[in-house]
């Protein structure tokens, strides 16, 4: 395979195929990353109203000089703020002073109270038609909406009542959570899918895989090279490495051209050890349709 280095999406827009994730970078580490990462090449930054540092990340964006239409920028919509997906749009834009989003996702399809009670008043197909109203009526604040942690159950119930199909399924990718059906289905519908947590999250396991340090020698780059290149050399997937060190910011950017066998090699990962650092069950809605978290609807 070749890796892409920018994938465009249903709305005729590039998304550059590496962003910088921001997942658990805290405060007072992650406006450095962010410069850092703008001004040594990265184009992409990837945030969450959940993550609590769009503000910082926001300060970043104007200490890094780079112009504003020179970066894609992603956030997403918290799920106690579905109840006022308006209002936390332009909350989304006031904190990361920029004066459009790139990509505005709703973060999971569970409306919830709080960080820990679901919220069953609300549907999220009817947070989606109020996303898709906002696309509309504020064309020069968000430029493509999406979706994120969609399974292929929900993305059905979505797509047959949607009037904009997401640009983008924001999802756990990594050779130890796969999700071969979601990845397809959304392919098979020209829905983008980005990979968060590429690397496992912390302390992963993936990275003293025996089949992913053997490709980083041939390679003679780092293992965590390998795990983003997988999912830079899938066709029409973007991939968020998240890092708050300066060294790993800047090697990350490596990507490397894989064979067909050595991705077969790697996605097989999965059938030796799943795991997710994510599991939807945290949501309070169990599942959420992902096959493989089934246990959680008991
Ligand atoms: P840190 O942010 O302290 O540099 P993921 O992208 O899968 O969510 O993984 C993020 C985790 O991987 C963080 O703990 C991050 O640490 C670490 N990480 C990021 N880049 C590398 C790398 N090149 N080598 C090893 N660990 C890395």
């Amino acid at each position: 395979m070749v890796a892409s280095t920018t994938v465009k999406l249903n709305t005729g827009a590039e998304m550059p195929t590496v962003s910088l994730g921001t997942w658990k970078s805290q405060p007072g580490q992650v406006e450095h990353a962010v410069e850092f990462a703008l001004k040594n090449g990265y184009k992409g930054i990837d945030t969450a109203a959940a993550y609590k540092n769009e503000a910082e990340v926001g300060k970043g964006l104007k200490a890094s000089g780079v112009p504003r239409e020179s970066f894609f920028l992603t956030t997403k919509l918290d799920n106690p703020d579905q109840k006022h997906a308006e209002k936390a749009l332009f909350d989304s834009l006031k904190a990361l002073d920029t004066p459009y989003l790139d990509l505005w996702l709703m973060h999971w399809p569970a409306p919830m109270i709080d960080g820990s009670t679901p919220d069953k008043s609300i549907d999220w197909l009817n947070t989606w038609k109020e996303m898709e109203r906002l696309y509309k009526a504020y064309p020069d604040k968000l430029k493509a909406i999406g979706v994120s942690n969609f399974s292929v159950k929900f993305l059905e119930r979505l797509l047959a009542e949607a009037t904009v199909v997401p640009a983008v399924n924001q999802i756990e990718l990594h050779p130890s959570c796969t999700q071969t059906d979601v990845v397809e289905f959304c392919r098979s519908k020209g829905i983008v899918i980005t990979s968060y947590s590429p690397l496992g999250s912390d302390n992963s396991p993936l990275l003293t895989n025996p089949t992913v340090t053997k490709l980083a020698e041939k390679y003679s780059v780092a293992p965590a090279n390998i795990l983003i290149s997988l999912q830079a050399n899938k066709p029409g997937v973007t991939v968020l490495p998240k890092s708050v060190t300066n060294s790993r910011i800047e090697a990350n950017k490596k990507i490397v051209d894989l064979t067909d066998d050595e991705i077969a090699e790697l996605e097989a990962i999965d059938k030796q050890h799943h795991f997710r650092a994510c599991h939807p069950s945290w949501t309070g809605f169990g599942s959420l349709g992902f096959p493989d978290c089934l246990d959680a609807d008991k």
